[in-house]
This record gives C-alpha cells, structure tokens and sequence, in this order.
C-alpha cells in the first residue's frame, strides 16, 4: 500500500443521517441513495453495504460504469437506476441485469424498446420530464409519441418512474422557479394517467427539496450529500433548524480524512518555504511536511490558506500545495514529532475541520470537494 492518507467512514454517523433523514421525510417513502462520484468520495464498496444495513435497497448513479460499481457491491436484492448516460451498449447490458435507467428523449425509449424485445427482457425505465432545468428531459409536445410507444410496447417495458430534477432547490432565490417546476411536473404526471399509464414511482426530490418542500417528496427521494451529514447550503439547514424549533436538527460528518507528519525542519528568518516566494518566514520557524497535495485532492487553492489539526490544533498550510505535499506551520507546538496524526478533514480533540469550512476556503462546494477525493486512497469503517 502505497497511499499517503486514509479516509474513515463512521457507520454510527451514517445511520444517525439516515434516522433522521427518514424521520423527516416519512418512513414509508422510498429511499434511493444517491451514490453518483463514488458516493461523493466516500467510497461506493464502503457506502452500499452501509445503506442496506439501514434499510436501503435502491441506489441512484449517473452512469453504467458507476452502477457496475454498485452492482459489484450491493446484494441481489437492491434496484440500481442510472440517471444520466448510456452508450447503447450499455443499454442492452442495464436491460440484461434488470437495472433502471432514465429515458429522457425519444429516441433512447425506441431503442430501450428495440433491445429490450431483441433481449427478451423489459427495459425498467423511468421517463424524466423537463419542467425547467433545461437539462435532459422529454418535453410536453413530445409526450403523445412517448404515450403511444409506451402503450403499444406494454409487454417490453415497466414503467418504473415519472422523474423531474429540481433547478436550485437549495436557495429560496429559485422559489418561483421550484414552484414553477413542481406544477409542471403534475401536469405531465396528469397526462400519463389520462392515457391510462401509472408510474411505479413518482420522483423528483433531491436533498434539499426533500427537506423544504415537502409537497415533492411523492413516492421516493433520491438522497445525495444529506446522507452523508452535509446540509445541501446553510438555508436548508435554517430552514430545518426553525421547523423543528431548534432540535434535532443535526446532520453529523460521516467522513474523516487523516495522514501523517512526514518531516519537519527549521526555517530561518527570510528564508522562502517551498516553490517561489509565496511565503517567507519572518522569525525561526518549524514548519512540518504533510504527504498529501493537489493529486491527493488537497486543493492546490488552499495554499497559504488552508488549515489542518496536529495535536488538537489548528495550524496554517504555509507556501504553495505542491502535487505530492503541502507545509504547515508547528512553530508553536510544542514536541511535534514525524508520524504524528494529521486530520484533514473531521475532529482531532475538540477542534475540527468541517468541509464546510475546507471548501468554503477553497471556493469550492462541498460536492465538489468530496467527489474529488481520489478513489485510491484507502478507506475503511469505523463504529
Ligand atoms: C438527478 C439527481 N437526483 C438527485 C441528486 C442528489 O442530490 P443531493 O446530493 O443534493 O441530495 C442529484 C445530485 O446531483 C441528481 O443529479
């Protein structure tokens, strides 16, 4: 093992997350873990086995690469659905292993037709609405072509859901739009039973519509950064905060990223640390070498600006995040030693380090953060 960083994954986290999540959102709806970007980083072979632990037996992904991932982790038992894309190829294998895909153009729902009549098998398909994302998704005038070819292809298809995506449901600026949205959806679930279809599942919410717009929760949610403790933006969470009246309103990290001290040196008053002149000491400094950089997914943006924990507190990266390492500042730690633990990311005593705060340093957003974590790097669980 050649890995600089571990991750931990905290199982009693993830089922607190899922507790409360259910408890919101009602325990009779259908729970589909989003598990897209190698389940935000956590890792899809740690995170399938967690969910079907609590209960969770549907799990959303973008493409069929990634629902191979969930596949090869999940039990017989669980549904996969693919989102997003699907070379034909890939067509004929999700219809082959009985995994849902979206259909959001006609054409793709002729060829789910063509294959799934040519395999002997129905395609499990979810047809995916436009109602305002201006994505992918059928337009209304295109819905009698989508009906009759539903209709008269009954025997090779199960019309597994009527699905939408919300365009910003995380911020009240976008509440018209929201709005907006959710009546257009129901016009086109309208259409489908006026021609006699029903949809095994009426989907459209994602974390933050689940959580502020109840009235989208229909009959399954598609549960991305909440399960793993993170609020979609700060409103989501006010908005939960003030509706419960303050209690039990927490989500809980479920991901801890740490490594260890490399080296540590002295540096003399005027000297430069690492490449360029980023950063000059102004007094006798310690400075310690922690192995993790840019290609460890420690944004190259968090130079002379990040923060890590050693010995229970915080100090500054000093100079520029190169590719395999960053510098931080142990000036005023006493007895600092190489192997010392490093916290990236999560609590070290009683301080922590959120990805909140590492992404908003970085001016990224926790998504992007935590899907950028290098699959390589090894990830275990702990209670
Ligand atoms: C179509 C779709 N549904 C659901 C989700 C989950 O969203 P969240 O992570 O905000 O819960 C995503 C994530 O981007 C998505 O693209």
């Amino acid at each position: 093992m050649d890995q600089t960083s571990y991750i931990e994954i905290s199982k009693s986290a993830y089922n607190h997350n899922i507790k409360y999540l259910r408890n919101t959102i009602g325990s009779d709806i259908r729970f589909s873990s989003v598990v897209k970007g190698n389940a935000y980083g956590h890792g899809v072979d740690i995170i399938v086995p967690l969910a079907e632990k609590a209960k969770i037996n549907h799990f959303s992904v973008f493409s069929a690469s990634e629902a191979l991932d969930v596949f090869n982790a999940a039990s017989p038992k669980s549904d996969i659905m693919i989102m997003g894309y699907l070379s034909d190829d890939q067509l004929a294998w999700a219809i082959e292993k009985n995994i849902e895909f979206y259909i959001f153009n006609v054409e793709r729902l002729q060829k789910a037709i063509d294959l799934a009549k040519a395999i002997k098998k129905p395609a499990r398909i979810h047809i995916e609405v436009e109602t305002g994302f201006n994505r992918t998704g059928i337009e209304y005038e295109n819905m009698s072509e989508v009906v009759n070819l539903i209709t008269d292809n009954q025997k090779h298809l199960i019309l597994e859901g009527l699905c939408t995506h919300y365009a910003g449901a995380e911020s009240v600026t976008n509440y018209y739009r929201i709005i907006n949205q959710i009546k257009d959806y129901r016009r086109f679930y309208q259409y489908l039973t006026r021609h006699n279809l029903k949809p095994r599942f009426r989907h459209t919410a994602g974390s933050a519509a689940s959580l502020t717009y109840p009235q989208t929760i229909m009959d399954m949610v598609r549960i991305g950064i909440s399960q793993y403790g993170f609020w979609p933006t700060k409103e989501t969470y006010i908005y939960q905060f003030k509706r419960n009246q303050a209690k039990d309103s927490d989500l809980k990290r479920v991901i801890t990223w740490k490594t260890r001290v490399m080296s540590i040196k002295e540096v003399d008053p005027g000297e430069f640390v690492g490449y360029g002149s980023s950063f000059m000491a102004n007094k006798t400094m310690k400075v310690a070498i922690i192995p993790v950089g840019y290609t460890n997914g420690f944004s190259r943006s968090l130079s002379n600006m990040g923060r890590v924990l050693i010995r229970g507190k915080r100090v500054p990266v000093v100079g520029t995040v190169t590719m395999n390492t960053m510098s931080v500042n142990v000036t005023d730690i006493p007895n600092v030693e190489i192997g010392d633990e490093v916290v990236l990311v999560g609590k070290q005593k009683r301080l922590a380090i959120s990805i909140a705060s590492f992404s908003e340093m970085s001016n990224q957003l926790n998504y992007q953060t935590l899907a950028r974590l290098p699959s390589n790097i090894p990830r275990h669980v702990v209670y």
